[in-house]
């Protein structure tokens, strides 16, 4: 799959590795930056990269900030994007299997490398699981993001 990564300044040790990660499951990875210890807006990244994926320029995207969760909210304000926030692997293969997530987030100074491997690999290698309920709900979220209303539970 062709991916997108991309991070503030506090993802500079995570980073590299999780691009050395995706690339060495064969996939075809572009990180965008930061690349500069600079003090950075993570607004600008997720923005930057999330805009990538909704025109359909990656399948998939991953974003990385201090906690996973600023970079992770901008994502999902951009039209197209459903991206999981997420600390473990569980949650990772669910907002697959169930949210059908095109991006990922999570925090370089939550998780260590080794667990970020793992939560990649589930967003990487999960289906979603399709079937009626499933679909329904990703409609649903879907029918927020076009600013229509949704029946009262
Ligand atoms: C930057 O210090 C930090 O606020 C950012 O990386 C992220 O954690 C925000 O959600």
């Amino acid at each position: 799959m062709r991916i997108v990564v991309a991070g503030d300044h506090s993802t500079l040790e995570l980073k590299p590795f999780i691009v050395e990660h995706v690339r060495s499951l064969g996939h075809e990875v572009h990180d965008l930056g930061t690349h500069s210890p600079d003090s950075t807006d993570y607004p600008l990244w997720g923005k930057l990269a999330a805009d990538k994926v909704a025109a359909g320029e990656y399948d998939r995207g991953i974003l990385i900030c201090g906690t996973g969760v600023g970079i992770g909210i901008t994502a999902n304000k951009v039209h197209g994007i459903r991206c999981g926030i997420v600390s473990d692997p569980f949650s990772a293969k669910m907002s697959r299997a169930h949210n059908d997530a095109n991006m990922i987030a999570f925090g370089a100074r939550v998780v260590g490398p080794e667990l970020a491997a793992m939560i990649v690999d589930e967003f990487l290698t999960t289906d979603f699981e399709g079937g009626e309920r499933h679909a329904r709900r990703v409609r649903e979220i879907s029918e927020v993001d076009a600013g229509e209303q949704l029946p009262r539970p």
